[in-house]
């Protein structure tokens, strides 16, 4: 990692958590749960879907605080659906982030309505925003809507679901992928477009590069659960494999679903070429999301 995306993830990772933890503790509903939903917040996470809202504003020099309640919301949607994710009716993990997982600390009910409230309280706090214009905060909830549902997240983890018990071709696989990951990555990527009053076209290559960059980012995500070790992913590693599940190394072999991550992210690194702007921090984070270890 370059001594300049060091600095630029420490700086916003301060300031993205500042923000998270400052608008779920100050929400009143009872302490447990509370406790249950900051608790995961806590835990860690490479905080990367806030660094991509927050680096595509810096890219277009958009300085506006709001960025940082953008960069919360779609990490509360990423963290309720780790929570939801690791239940013992999915994928029945008892480690995320370095701790026992939400459930195991906190029972599977409570875990449950936790992932529910930082479900909807994303919306809340976008909805609360001051200092941006009603048509830009509808537009980021609806996008942020249809990233986080049926159409986005959860109808990838349904038909993810449905790739433990049969194999699902390449085309599938795909579309689980960029469903089950890349909409929420692909959210972070076009709200700090949206936030920035990016032009038409500047928004079209984005949301190119993120298609990509999404696809890449799970597909390392699934050789690390060959290649890597539990302690050094804070989670499961090598339950891909267990569960019988579709991933690109099992269709593609390891070899295969690396050189598909390769492709991805030269096609990712070539929608960035097409902008007019300084892309160096996202060619930097696209980078590190393709070489990471954990
Ligand atoms: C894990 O996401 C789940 C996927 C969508 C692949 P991350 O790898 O971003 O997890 P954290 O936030 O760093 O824990
Ligand atoms: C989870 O995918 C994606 C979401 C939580 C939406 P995985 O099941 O592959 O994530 P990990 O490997 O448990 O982090
Ligand atoms: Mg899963
Ligand atoms: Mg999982
Ligand atoms: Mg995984």
């Amino acid at each position: 990692m370059t001594k300049r995306l060091k600095n630029f993830m420490d700086e916003q990772m301060l300031m993205i958590d500042d923000e998270l933890y400052s608008l779920v503790e100050k929400i009143i509903a009872p302490k447990h749960l509370k406790e249950s939903m900051l608790y995961s917040l806590k835990a860690g996470g490479k905080r990367i879907r806030p660094l991509f809202v927050l680096a595509v504003s810096q890219m277009f020099n958009n300085k506006q605080k709001e960025a940082y309640t953008v960069a919360a919301a779609v990490e509360m949607i990423h963290t309720y659906s780790l929570i939801h994710d690791d239940l013992p009716s999915m994928d029945n993990d008892e480690l995320r982030r370095g701790k026992p997982t939400n459930h195991v600390v906190y029972g599977e009910a409570l875990a449950t309505l936790a992932g529910d409230a930082l479900n909807t309280l994303s919306f809340g706090v976008l909805a609360r925003m001051k200092n941006i214009t009603p048509d830009i905060k509808i537009e980021l909830i609806n996008l942020l809507s249809v990233a986080a549902g049926a159409e986005g997240m959860v109808g990838g983890q349904v038909l993810d679901i449905d790739g433990e018990t049969r194999q699902l071709s390449l085309e599938e696989l795909e579309n689980v992928h960029l469903n089950k990951t890349g909409a929420l990555l692909r959210f972070s990527i076009e709200s700090g477009a949206v936030l920035s009053n990016a032009t038409e076209e500047e928004r079209k290559n984005l949301v190119e590069y993120a298609h990509h960059i999404g696809l890449a980012f799970q597909i390392q995500d699934d050789i690390l659960d060959i290649e890597a070790t539990s302690e050094e992913l804070g989670k499961t590693a090598g339950k891909d494999v267990a569960s019988n599940k579709s991933t690109y190394p099992a269709i593609l072999s390891l070899e295969g679903a690396k050189n598909k991550l390769n492709e991805h992210y030269e096609i990712a690194i070539s929608c960035l070429n097409k902008l007019q702007v300084d892309t160096s921090i996202l060619k930097e984070l696209s980078e590190y999301i393709v070489r990471r270890n954990k």
